[in-house]
């Protein structure tokens, strides 16, 4: 069978190049592996914990839309859908729930570090993993593509896959595995995890005075201009290995070497690698607002043909519960 490969992102706000080079780019470039079929949605009901107003959660699905298919997302070649637009995974959300000890959701880092930057915890943020399972099991993916952040919930799924088959005494659903990129925790400009939550975040959509002023805040150490400079430390190095060449890598990290170069020109240098990078997905996002019917349609049939496949998961899971 072809190795169903399937990730979700929520339209919690603009995406960032965290969210591009540890997840987008590498759901983009799977469009390539033969013999696989793909799901990419958008997890609105996971977002719904988070942003809780009718009109912000309505433009950021729309945006996310429209930034997943600029950025070359192809609706032939994978299954593009909005998440609630398959109510099916609540259900199966309460399927794995009954089999999934309350000790065990309580072990989550994301539950516990969301607390602890003051989202409330209510009763859908304490079993997003299991929304989260039912995602990944209702398809029954083999391969979960994501930054390093989401492993655990990764590994909370192929858990809670064993809970339910074991349970049921029915081996319903598969194993899945994550998928890390290249650059599975991009940092952001203080140096921290890359995140929307953190304030830190340089943004697919900013215009180039707006990159300017991401870019030049970007925090670096103050070793003086004419010093040599470590470009392991440097988040600016970091940033820019994202869109450079091996050549333009190693130039770059003999100028910190040397000394003479300040902390401005390489940020001068990552500025225009991000403006030249993103050029093309610009010009693509805004033909695609001209034509919002166009992203409605890519979603409504995704969403058909995701659909399907959940409902016969879901039956199968039901009929091992003996509802069915
Ligand atoms: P955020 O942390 O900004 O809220 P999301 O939780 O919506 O981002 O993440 C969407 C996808 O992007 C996930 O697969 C996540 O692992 C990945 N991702 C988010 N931030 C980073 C980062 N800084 N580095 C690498 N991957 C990231
Ligand atoms: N929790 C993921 C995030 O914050 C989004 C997500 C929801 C997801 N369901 C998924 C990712 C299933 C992969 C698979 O980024």
């Amino acid at each position: 069978m072809a190795t169903r490969i399937l990730s979700g992102v929520q339209p919690s706000g603009n995406l960032h190049l965290g969210n591009y080079f540890g997840a987008i780019r590498q759901h983009i470039a799977l469009q390539e592996v033969p013999d696989s079929e793909r799901f990419y949605f958008i997890a609105d009901y996971h977002a719904l914990t988070t942003v809780q107003d009718a009109d912000e959660m309505r433009r950021n699905t729309r945006n996310v839309a429209v930034d997943y298919l600029a950025l070359g997302l192809d609706p032939r070649r994978s299954t593009f859908f909005r998440q609630s637009d398959v109510p099916e995974v609540t259900e199966l959300t309460w399927l794995l729930g009954v089999a999934t000890g309350m000790g065990f959701l309580e072990r989550a880092h994301s539950y516990k570090d969301k607390i602890a930057k003051g989202i409330k915890p209510s009763v859908g943020l304490f079993t997003y993993p299991v929304l989260m399972a039912a995602d990944i099991l209702i398809y029954k993916s083999n391969v979960v593509p994501v930054g390093q952040d989401q492993v655990q919930h990764i590994e909370m799924t192929q858990d809670m896959a064993g809970y339910f088959n074991q349970t049921f005494k029915k081996a319903v659903f598969v194993r899945p595995e994550p998928r890390l990129s290249a650059t599975p925790k991009v940092p952001g400009t203080d140096g921290e995890k890359m995140s929307k939550s953190y304030g830190n975040t340089i943004d697919l959509q900013m215009d180039e005075k707006e990159l300017k002023k991401a870019i030049m805040s970007i925090k670096t150490d103050s070793t003086p201009v004419e010093q040599p400079k470590n470009p392991d430390a440097c988040n600016v190095f970091a940033l820019y290995s994202l869109f450079a060449t091996d050549e333009e890598r190693d130039a770059l990290s003999a100028r910190y070497r040397a000394g003479g170069m300040g902390y401005g020109v390489a940020k001068q240098m990552l500025l225009e690698k991000v403006v030249a990078y993103f050029a093309p997905y610009r010009a693509r996002r805004a033909e695609l607002l001209a034509h919002p019917e166009q992203v409605d349609e890519v979603l409504r049939q995704g969403a058909a043909k995701a659909r399907a496949v959940a409902r016969q998961t879901l039956d199968e899971a039901k009929r091992a519960c003996g509802l069915l």
